[in-house]
């Protein structure tokens, strides 16, 4: 066989492979501790155990199912024929429809062209970090941190930088700490509000600080919202409206407030007054142009969710306030356990008082799966440093389900 220069064949005239194709360094490098725990949980599974799953933020896998009216918009949108690309951007009525919904209920003043439809905010957070991560950058993100966020930021070369978040007050974020990190790389400060893991909900006045750090240094915030009406007590700020003239970078979308996880919807949109971000918006369009669009079906069905009824939401919102009190108060009770209360989104981050006993917190959370088939999230998979020594649980799952969890935990921490 002819060998052209420079490339290794991989395979042989007669078809038998002679070596292994090369990869990526960058797809080597990825890590995602939420979904790789879940391999141990199948093994576990084959050999006929039952596991209880606490380990994924889907609720409509639990008693939260996609609203009726919702999905009656997307059997009509399909009958209807509106199968075919979308504008890359977006439909034009959706961008309208997300405007609506950010004035109305996050005060963020937007218009249309501001808007980017996205494949859900994962798609957002890759399109974003392409566009502005070199190699070499600085991004600040929140520790513990939502991991694609260090994932994507890596993939394109950069470098994820963790700021604090304080455990004792609720995880709100250390603007100090975050100052003290601004480099002459750093190209943007990331913000999960609420928060996963944490269910942290930021202070008016801290997200003031932050977007006060961003402008001094000229810093772009790009701002996950994507719990921004799943918060229970305490109101929600969207960094936007608080944000003058300092560009933002917004993220949202429709798989948690309006359970539409596997239909994998979501928006971008850029806050940027006075057009410190140049072609920003431009060049993310580029971006959606090489995907062609988003799916068209889904984005009728999402402007049917932003303009259709909205009951449904104080409804989950209720239901998970008792998942949460009830979960929060039995960790407290529970030996060598202590935990912050969340005020936002659907997940709790316990601290394990001695895990040297473990060994690791991913230690812990593997005996943890072996002897009870409970499955948690180590800590460190969302910061080495600031997670380390904790878990990240979701409180989705119904009551019942709870009990019987915190159950097994219970006994467990008491054995151990
Ligand atoms: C903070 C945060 N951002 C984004 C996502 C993913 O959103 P989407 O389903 O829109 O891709 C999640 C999902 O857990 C999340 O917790």
């Amino acid at each position: 066989m002819k060998v052209l220069s420079g490339r290794m064949p991989c395979n042989t005239p007669n078809g038998s492979w002679l070596g292994m194709v090369k990869l990526t360094e960058r797809v080597r490098n990825i890590e995602y501790a939420i979904r790789d725990v879940v391999v141990h949980a199948k093994r576990l599974e084959k050999a006929g155990r039952k596991v209880i799953y606490l380990n994924i933020g889907d609720p409509v896998k639990y008693d939260f199912p996609t609203p009726q009216h919702i999905k009656g918009a997307l059997i009509e949108a399909v009958k209807g024929d509106f199968n075919w690309y979308a504008p890359s951007e977006g439909l034009p009525e959706l961008r309208e429809a997300v405007c609506e919904k950010e004035k109305k209920y996050n005060r963020v003043d937007l218009s249309p062209e501001d808007v980017i439809v996205t494949h859900g905010v994962s798609e957002g957070i890759q399109m974003v970090m392409a566009a502005l991560v070199e190699p070499g950058a600085e991004v600040l993100v929140p520790g513990p941190s939502y991991p694609p966020y260090p994932a994507f930021i890596k993939f394109f070369g950069g470098k994820p930088v963790a700021y604090r978040t304080v455990e004792e007050a609720g995880w709100q974020p250390d603007v100090e700490d975050m100052a003290s990190k601004v480099t002459a790389k750093t190209c943007g400060i990331v913000v999960v509000n609420p928060n996963n893991p944490c269910g942290a909900l930021y202070e008016e006045q801290t997200i003031k600080d932050i977007v006060d750090l961003a402008a001094q240094h000229g810093l772009p915030v790009f701002s996950d919202e994507i719990y921004d009406r799943i918060v229970y007590g305490r109101k929600f700020t969207s960094t936007s409206a608080v944000a003058g003239e300092t560009p933002v970078i917004g993220l949202n979308g429709f798989s948690k407030t309006y359970l539409m996880t596997g239909w994998r919807l979501g928006y971008v949109y850029i806050h940027d007054p006075e057009g410190k971000l140049g072609d920003l918006k431009q060049n993310i369009e580029k971006e959606a142009r090489i995907r062609l669009s988003a799916n068209t079906p889904m984005q009728k069905a999402a402007v049917a969710a932003l303009r259709g009824p909205q009951d449904h939401i104080p409804e989950m919102v209720e239901k998970l306030r008792a998942r949460r009190d009830y979960v929060w108060r039995r960790f407290n009770e529970m030996k060598g356990l202590s935990c912050a209360k969340p005020e936002g989104a659907f997940y709790v981050f316990p601290k394990i008082e001695d895990v040297s006993r473990w060994g690791s917190d991913r230690d812990f959370a593997l005996s943890l799966l072996d002897e009870t088939g409970v499955l948690l999230v180590h800590g460190s998979g969302f910061d080495t440093v600031y997670g380390f020594s904790h878990f990240r649980m979701v409180f989705l799952p119904p009551l019942e389900t709870l009990e019987e969890a915190l159950d097994r935990l219970e006994k467990f921490m008491a054995k151990n």
